[in-house]
């Protein structure tokens, strides 16, 4: 339904130039318009768990291989669907690290093309970024070394490459990074892997008749960033998970390109988030709904202990504030929930630990520290000129997205307030790369209870005006700089991304 609506806006909006200029994937939507979405079969499967990656230590450094692939996956039963994936098929393994290891990933690259890793939410030396600059073209390899600075959380890895990053990850290319440290390991949290501490990628795809993958390139599939009908999770289908524990730790990452998602149990059961993109909360925050944006993260401890199985769903969340018309219908409409996990509590559950009061110590974001302010204004032109492609509708500061040029310069060993601004009418989640950061309000009000933790992706809602404390604590390149930009893969392609260097 989403997509046929999508397709029926873009011919609307883009007249023949859209449908002409989008090419093979033009056709295909074109083709998806009139014939409808395809219905593949699918049988309950239970929920896939990406393959944990503890390395090999050696010589003091803790060494990873990752190989980037073309594979063929089986999402449908009877299905054959070509996709992109690191050691596997599609999606990759979970990397296991320790706070304080250094580590060393070599990366190589056989999927055809040029392509990139980059660390989502990892603090490391930009030249270890694997961001638009550390280009692994087809058959070279190339290794990133760092020591693992961070706090015990969930962060991920994916292409980053300029301008090809969105049909890239939404081929495969992500996985899971785990960081654990000491204050972590002291809570009594539920921590085996795949048993009751479990990775959930949300990932919305759509699918064309013969199983591929369908990416739109049409205005629409880039205004509002390429969206699917079919909910994959960890790359299944409809999974089920057979609890075995009372409690149940879901580490959640929306690995979507562009859709966000507020997720609740269907029963309406009251659940404790722990943690934001970059660590734990310092208590358990107790809510029955949490809202993910494009590359945020969280984890969440849900109580099975009254043995009913119950499903989490996750409910599109409309982005757009479009007044009237066509527009509105689209931006507005897009209101559809997805089954992601059928839970079911085994017979003879473990017994859990009570949840800690107290979590960990995080010191309260003081706005004093920073030796400055800098805006972030983000934009996105609708008129004429950019619904026939003349002008660049996606912008930071009145800018679109320069290799060559460095925007912003900061200063190793200081902190600044980053205030964005969203003029445009859609929410855009912000990403700074190499730090983690803290909101200090939103239209000056404090956060809520759910962001007062690290971040490194934040939504800012049409209109709005959100504070940011970073922290530049180490690291500086003169010459190789980071990124931030939005994480709606399409608006990211399309140059809402800006370059910063932090300097000695
Ligand atoms: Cu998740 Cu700049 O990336
Ligand atoms: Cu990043
Ligand atoms: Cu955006």
């Amino acid at each position: 339904m989403m997509t046929r609506r999508s397709a029926v806006t873009g011919l609307l909006l883009g007249g023949a130039t859209a449908a002409l200029a989008s090419g093979v994937a033009g056709n295909r939507m074109l083709r998806r318009l009139l014939l409808g979405a395809p219905a593949f079969a699918s049988s309950l499967k239970p929920l896939a768990i990406p393959a944990p990656l503890a390395g090999e230590m050696r010589d003091g450094v803790r060494r990873y291989t990752l190989h980037l692939q073309r594979g063929v996956s089986s999402f449908f039963d009877g299905v054959e669907t070509p996709t992109l994936g690191i050691n596997g098929a599609y999606l990759g393994p979970t990397l296991k690290m320790r706070s304080g290891e250094r580590v060393r990933i070599e990366v190589t690259n056989r999927i055809g093309e040029p392509t990139t890793l980059h660390w989502h939410g990892l603090h490391l030396p930009a030249r270890a970024d694997g961001g638009p600059h550390q280009i692994i073209e087809d058959g070279a390899t190339w290794s990133a070394e760092f020591e693992v600075r961070q706090r015990a959380s969930t962060f991920w890895y994916h292409s980053h490459m300029a301008p090809r990053t969105g049909p890239q990850v939404y081929r495969g290319l992500a996985g899971l990074i785990e960081v654990a440290d000491e204050a972590s390991d002291r809570l009594d949290l539920p921590a085996e892997y795949g048993v009751d501490d479990v990775p959930l990628v949300l990932q919305d795809r759509a699918f064309d008749r013969d199983g591929a993958l369908l990416y739109g390139t049409a205005m629409p599939d880039v205004m509002m960033g390429m969206r699917g009908d079919v909910m994959l999770v960890n790359g299944t289908v409809g999974p089920y998970f057979e609890a075995r524990t009372e409690k149940l730790r879901l580490r959640i990452l929306n690995g979507s390109n562009a859709r966000f998602y507020r997720l609740g149990f269907a029963d309406g059961r009251p659940f404790h988030q722990i943690a934001t993109d970059g660590g734990l909360l310092e208590r358990p925050h107790e809510t029955s709904a949490i809202t993910l944006a494009p590359a945020e993260r969280a984890q969440i401890v849900v109580d099975l202990s009254d043995g009913r199985p119950v499903d989490l769903l996750a409910r599109s969340v409309p982005v757009g504030m479009m007044g009237g018309g066509m527009m509105r219908g689209h931006m507005m409409g897009d209101d559809r929930t997805f089954d992601v996990l059928a839970i079911r509590p085994g017979a003879g559950r473990r017994r859990s630990a009570p949840l800690p009061d107290r979590l960990v110590d995080l010191e309260p974001p003081d706005e004093a520290r920073a030796i400055r302010t800098r805006r972030f204004v983000l934009e996105m032109a609708m008129g004429p000129m950019v619904m026939m492609g003349a002008s660049d509708p996606f912008t930071i500061n009145g800018k679109t997205m320069d290799m060559g040029r460095i925007d912003e310069v900061a200063r190793v060993g200081t902190s600044e307030i980053w205030q964005i601004e969203n003029d445009s009418m859609m929410a855009h989640p912000f990403h700074i790369h190499d730090v983690q950061f803290r909101i200090l309000d939103r239209n000056g009000a404090p956060p809520p209870p759910g962001e007062m933790g690290l971040k490194d992706t934040v939504v800012v809602a049409p209109g709005e005006r959100v504070r940011l404390l970073l922290d530049f604590a180490d690291y500086s390149d003169p010459d190789r700089p980071y990124m931030y930009h939005c994480h709606i893969l399409e608006h990211e392609d399309a140059g809402m991304m800006g370059q910063f260097v932090v300097t000695a």
